[in-house]
């Protein structure tokens, strides 16, 4: 490690620490604190996960970092500091933003997400990629969650902070979160050397279902063996347990994930109305090239039943469509 990179650790590690003192102690911290607790979140959730406030000023961290004679620029180039327009010096990059710190694996901070309190863009405002920081390889929580992940042997993967913290509180240990950001194969891999299991606990809207589509691929080639929760309304999770509380997320949500196949399969019924002839053909087609390509007999058939009696349509053609699948497959 450098003496920069210690530099921009140590700095990190600091403005961490005044961020969340600021947020827990201080009149400027007010609407941040109602904010967070009018979301939901408790005191413990909040010493947790080390969230904080940066006031609406522009030189909270300029003068904190200056009294303890960091190099101003470095932390630019870090990411606590903006250059000021007309390059005379240095501003906060965060101001009225509430700061999660994010953690590399063994528990340093190497960058902030900022959340501006209620509505506006953008929402999150992210500390730039640095040589401490690479989005493609962080996920959030895994320093907290790695041992009960390396326990289990089971990870649950989430779209975001307040996914992975509600789900925490709701007795949930073993959740990280890529942020927003596609899932890597690095990422997928940073995963598998602590889990065997994934649960894929997207959210409910269409872009978190398209997402979580996407994810299957990355997470086979890892070697997982998968599972991917169904959130009803479009909400997420952090959404979820807020409306129905603890019990039934995990009981719903997590224990009642689906296998990828299930998932794909119930992802491509949307785009088809099956009141209608040709809507049930084409759905038919859309399932059999999911089902078709499985190795095991066992599993297709297992598939094919249900589709089945789902559509009211006889087991033996559709048997023999995918069997007619197959072969055009091996042309
Ligand atoms: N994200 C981001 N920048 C944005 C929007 C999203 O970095 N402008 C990342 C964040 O990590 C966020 C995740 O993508 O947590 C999921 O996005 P979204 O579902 O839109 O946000 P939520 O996590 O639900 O945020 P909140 O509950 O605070 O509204
Ligand atoms: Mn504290
Ligand atoms: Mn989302
Ligand atoms: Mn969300
Ligand atoms: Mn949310």
């Amino acid at each position: 490690v450098s003496r920069e990179m210690e530099q921009l650790l140590q700095a990190y590690e600091w403005s961490s620490k005044l961020y969340h003192f600021l947020l827990n102690n201080t009149e400027h911290g007010k609407p941040a604190m109602d904010y967070l607790k009018s979301r939901g979140f408790s005191d413990k959730a909040i010493d947790t996960f080390q969230i904080g406030y940066a006031p609406a000023r522009w030189d909270t961290l300029v003068q904190f970092l200056e009294k303890r004679s960091f190099d101003l620029s470095a932390m630019e180039k870090g990411g606590l500091l903006s250059s000021k327009q007309d390059g005379s010096g240095f501003v906060d990059r965060f101001r009225d933003r509430i700061i999660f710190p994010l953690h590399n694996r063994s528990g340093k901070v190497i960058a902030f997400a900022g959340r501006i309190l209620g509505e506006g863009q953008p929402k999150y405002l992210n500390s730039p990629e640095s040589r401490l920081f690479t989005k493609s390889r962080t996920l959030y929580n895994l320093h907290q969650a790695k041992t009960e992940i390396r326990k289990s042997r089971q990870i649950v993967l989430f779209e975001g902070y307040g996914d992975v913290i509600s789900a925490w509180e709701a007795g949930v240990h073993n959740g990280v979160a890529t942020m927003g950001t596609a899932l890597t194969e690095s990422h997928a891999s940073i995963m598998r050397t602590l889990a065997d299991e994934i649960i894929v606990c997207y959210d409910g809207d269409n872009a978190g279902q398209a997402a979580a589509l996407k994810s299957i691929p990355i997470l086979e080639a890892a070697g997982f063996q998968i599972k991917i929760s169904l959130l009803s309304e479009g909400l997420d999770p952090d959404e979820f347990i807020r409306k129905y509380g603890a019990e039934r997320f995990r009981l719903q949500v997590l224990d009642g994930a689906v296998s990828a196949v299930k998932f794909k399969l119930i992802y491509l019924k949307k785009n088809h109305i099956l009141l209608e002839e040709d809507g049930k053909v084409a759905y038919i087609k859309d399932a059999l090239e999911v089902i078709a390509p499985l190795p095991s007999p066992t599993e297709r058939e297992i598939y094919l039943k249900e589709l089945s009696a789902e559509l009211q349509v006889s087991f033996d053609s559709l048997k023999q469509e995918c069997n007619q699948f197959r072969q055009d497959m091996q042309k």
